[in-house]
């Protein structure tokens, strides 16, 4: 059994942000760590949209930020040069921000156990995509967020933190995404922290927290 510690101790963790969007739980994760929240530092914000307002906003910090579009590219061929450049950062951690690609097997073995993602349900309940409207469909009382590592299924990693939200007063789906988005701002960084500054271990499904 691998036991594990963020960067493994010797040093801040760097991370490597990755995000298709508007990203803002990459600067929930910023703010977290200006705040002195986590013990990490943002080496590098990649996403595979030029335009993705989230790039914008990490270069507006003074952080490298690089597109990788995708267009044209093997799914094989563009994971490859995701992780080179990732590598090229020296990142330790992965975490994904609203990144909408499914990552390759050979993208997660470079990686293992070290890719974060953040989903807007309760998994298992409503993976994929439009999680909120889905939920908000399915009319759910409790729905919320999810941090997990990531493994080869599609939101079926190993679950680091979950927060959830009532759906009490609220008229849309649209509203539910807001909520569920101010969670999302808090689940994030402290699952990030938890993993940095705490003995763990992946045990079947479960990261298992040494106290
Ligand atoms: C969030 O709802 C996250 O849970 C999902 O994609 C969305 C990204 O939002 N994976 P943002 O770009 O971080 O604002």
């Amino acid at each position: 059994m691998t036991r594990n510690r963020g960067s493994g101790g010797r040093r801040r963790a760097r991370l490597g942000i990755l995000l298709s969007g508007r990203g803002s739980n990459f600067l929930a994760l910023h703010a977290a760590i200006e705040r002195g929240e986590i013990d990490a530092t943002i080496a590098v914000v990649l996403s595979n949209h030029e335009e993705a307002p989230g790039l914008a906003k990490a270069r507006s910090l003074g952080i490298e930020a690089r597109a990788l579009p995708h267009q044209g590219m093997r799914r094989r061929r563009h994971d490859a040069a995701m992780v080179a450049a990732l590598q090229e950062a020296a990142v330790d951690w992965v975490c994904l921000a609203g990144y909408m690609r499914i990552l390759t097997p050979t993208f997660i073995g470079a990686f293992p156990n070290r890719i974060l993602n953040i989903h807007p349900s309760l998994l298992p309940a409503f993976p994929g995509l439009d999680a909120q409207v889905q939920a908000w469909d399915y009319g759910v009382k409790v729905s919320g967020c999810t941090v997990h590592l990531v493994d080869q299924g599609m939101d079926t990693g190993p679950i680091v933190v979950q927060y959830p939200v009532s759906m009490e007063g609220l008229a849309s789906a649209a509203e539910l995404s807001a909520r569920i988005l101010e969670q999302e701002h808090r689940a994030y960084p402290a699952a990030l922290q938890l993993l940095l500054s705490k003995d763990w271990q992946v045990k079947g499904r479960r990261v298992v927290f040494d106290d």
